[in-house]
């Protein structure tokens, strides 16, 4: 390999006097500070009830990213998407399908937990959307599989009963979004699970395109 010298020397030979250095942000550096804002971030109310911020998880490279609703109360408190019981199961369902958990990205429409579990306010939803929004711009996944009716509706704009727009598939930006039950649901409703175990199937499929 040529060292720098070398090549500035090849350079100053061809009568090149100046040259401007550039900083090159790797996908690591923009997703570190992506975090460090989110951790600062006053768009809301709810940095000053939230424990942790829980910016997601998963490889940047991802095919398949995972969008959620909002951190829970185990979430809150390790600052990690979809540790719970809810997350718990998402996982063994994955593992059931045979989807790769080393190739997902999982993220939530909101950073910061709403208090008591509270559903996301609109006001909320629009402040976070920009983070989301660049989280999906950098990783770029094959499919999106939207957790439950607040993030299907940002990502698809479908108003329509989760019955009718699970396991369907919609555009976000040139990537396949698929609304999937969100898993919390599941553990109140266990004959449900058959029918996402179907859609996991459906968008292992679509990987697979
Ligand atoms: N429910 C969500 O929507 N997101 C989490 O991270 C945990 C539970």
């Amino acid at each position: 390999m040529k060292s720098i010298i070398d090549i500035l020397t090849f350079y100053k030979g061809l009568g090149v006097e100046y040259m401007r250095s550039i900083n090159i942000h790797t996908k690591e550096d923009i997703f570190r500070q992506l975090k460090q804002e989110a951790e600062h971030c006053r768009r809301c109310e709810l940095y000053k009830t939230k424990t942790k911020t829980v910016f997601g998880e998963g490889s940047f490279d991802a095919s398949l990213m995972f969008v959620g609703e909002a951190p829970g109360k185990d979430e809150d408190i390790q600052g990690r998407p979809f540790v719970g019981r809810a997350g718990k199961l998402l996982r063994q369902l994955l593992d059931d399908v045979g989807i790769d958990k080393n190739d997902i990205y999982i993220a939530n429409c909101l950073k910061c937990r709403p208090p008591a579990n509270r559903d996301p306010l609109p006001d909320e939803l629009v402040a976070c959307f920009g983070f989301l929004k660049k989280q999906i711009e950098l990783i770029k996944p094959k499919v999106i599989a939207t957790l439950g009716r607040y993030s299907t509706y940002e990502l698809t704009n479908q108003k329509a009963a989760l019955g009718m727009l699970r396991g369907r598939v919609f555009d976000y930006h040139g990537i396949a979004v698929v609304p999937l039950y969100h898993p919390a649901y599941l553990l109140r409703n266990p004959k449900a699970i058959d029918i996402f175990l179907d859609d996991l199937k459906k968008i292992k499929s679509l990987l697979e395109q």
